[in-house]
């Protein structure tokens, strides 16, 4: 397929770039468009069959539904029905922003994009070129976009390594500026739940809201499969091709880097070539012990980690190392969706892929 590639400057908005892409989209096109997380893949809400297309570019099995993205609080009335006085008021708040809200799905939004289920996840995101392509083209389902399975992409590059020649258009708006997906929470239970930890602290959202929200283990990134049968898991999350090693962080850095170099000697004894990504500030201890050292930046700047993490994981798998080990984080604000990705990419009991 031949895809378009347009740069668009966010200081400088290309509106002619914009509208062509939004015309591909009105025609029943897929686009990769960036936003304040992550690069997502975006199809007509309304279009069942254009939505269809952006699983098949993904590789997404088709039971695995997709945000609605809007620009404007009334397209939200569009898309779902009933929205709880509370979340109405919140979003005043939290919008346009990395928060997700399950709500009932409206009668506009094609069966494809939820899955057949009877619940839609809505965001504002905060990002002026994908708010100006909504305002062309109406609501966009989008899931992120990378190959499922993948971490997600946080460059323009990144998106065209996964979906060059998939999609009809890409847009590359250079780096995103958290670079990791959107908080989601389900407003249609009681009390709320947490769908995924992302880019918003929940923290943040139990504030304006008033409300507290459940959070599960799943949530925390730990997998059914670890209480489940045998074939594993139903899906595989953000993994890179090299085995990754987490090492959690218990309030207590010099026993987390005891257990990170046992773990790195232990595999190199077996002949493995190993990787190490640390924090900077406990990446001098690592010297001589792998054999190669990466950062994903300052401990004390959890914002900073979150949005290196999935760059990190994709220049892993170019550093021909066997397996990596890498050092949890404190779960607290964004650092509980630094935990998520991490402990689901390190899950090796996968079998497929879909995120
Ligand atoms: O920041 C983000 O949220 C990015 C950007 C592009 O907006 N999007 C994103 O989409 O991360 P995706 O498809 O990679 O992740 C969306 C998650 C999936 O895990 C999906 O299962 C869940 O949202 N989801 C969507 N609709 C749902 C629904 N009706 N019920 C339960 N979960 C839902
Ligand atoms: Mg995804």
């Amino acid at each position: 397929m031949l895809t378009r590639v347009y740069r668009i400057a966010v200081d400088n908005i290309d509106e002619n770039a914009v509208r062509e892409c939004c015309e591909i989209i009105l025609r029943g096109g897929i686009v990769v468009f960036p936003t304040e997380t992550v690069y997502g893949l975006g199809a007509s809400a309304s279009n069942g069959e254009a939505v269809k297309r952006v699983f098949i570019a993904k590789n997404r099995p088709m039971d695995n539904p997709l945000i609605v993205h809007i620009s404007n609080k009334k397209q939200l009335y569009e898309v779902a029905e009933e929205v709880p006085e509370k979340i109405a008021r919140a979003i005043d708040v939290l919008w346009p922003g990395p928060f997700t809200v399950l709500l009932r799905k409206g009668p506009r939004v094609a069966q494809e994009v939820t899955a057949n289920l009877p619940t839609v996840a809505v965001r504002m995101p905060a990002h002026p070129v994908a708010l100006r392509l909504i305002s062309c083209a109406g609501p966009i389902a989008a899931p992120s976009a990378n190959i499922s399975g993948r971490p997600s992409p946080t460059t323009g590059f990144h998106a065209m390594v996964d979906m060059f020649g998939r999609v009809d258009a890409i847009i590359d708006s250079g780096e995103t500026l958290y670079g990791v997906e959107s908080t989601i929470v389900d407003a249609t239970s009681k009390p709320m739940k947490l769908l995924r930890p992302g880019a918003m602290p929940v923290e943040k959202i139990v504030e304006v809201l008033g409300e507290e929200i459940i959070i599960s283990p799943e949530a925390r990134g730990y997998m059914e499969s670890e209480k489940a049968l045998a074939p594993g898991m139903k899906y595989r999350h953000y993994s890179p091709e090299t085995p990754l090693i987490l090492v959690e962080y218990r309030g207590d850095a010099e026993e987390m880097v005891e257990e990170v170099i046992r773990l790195a000697e232990e595999a190199r004894r077996t002949g493995k070539k190993v990787a190490i990504i640390a924090s900077s500030e406990t990446i001098h201890r690592y010297k001589g012990f792998a054999d190669e050292i990466l950062t994903y930046g300052s401990r004390k700047n959890v914002f900073e980690i979150a949005r290196n993490l999935f760059r990190i994981l994709r220049e892993l798998d170019r550093e021909g190392v066997d397996i990596a080990i890498v050092e949890g984080v404190e779960e607290k604000g964004l650092g509980l969706a630094v935990m998520n990705r991490l402990r689901k990419a390190s899950a090796r009991t996968a079998k497929d892929g879909h995120s």
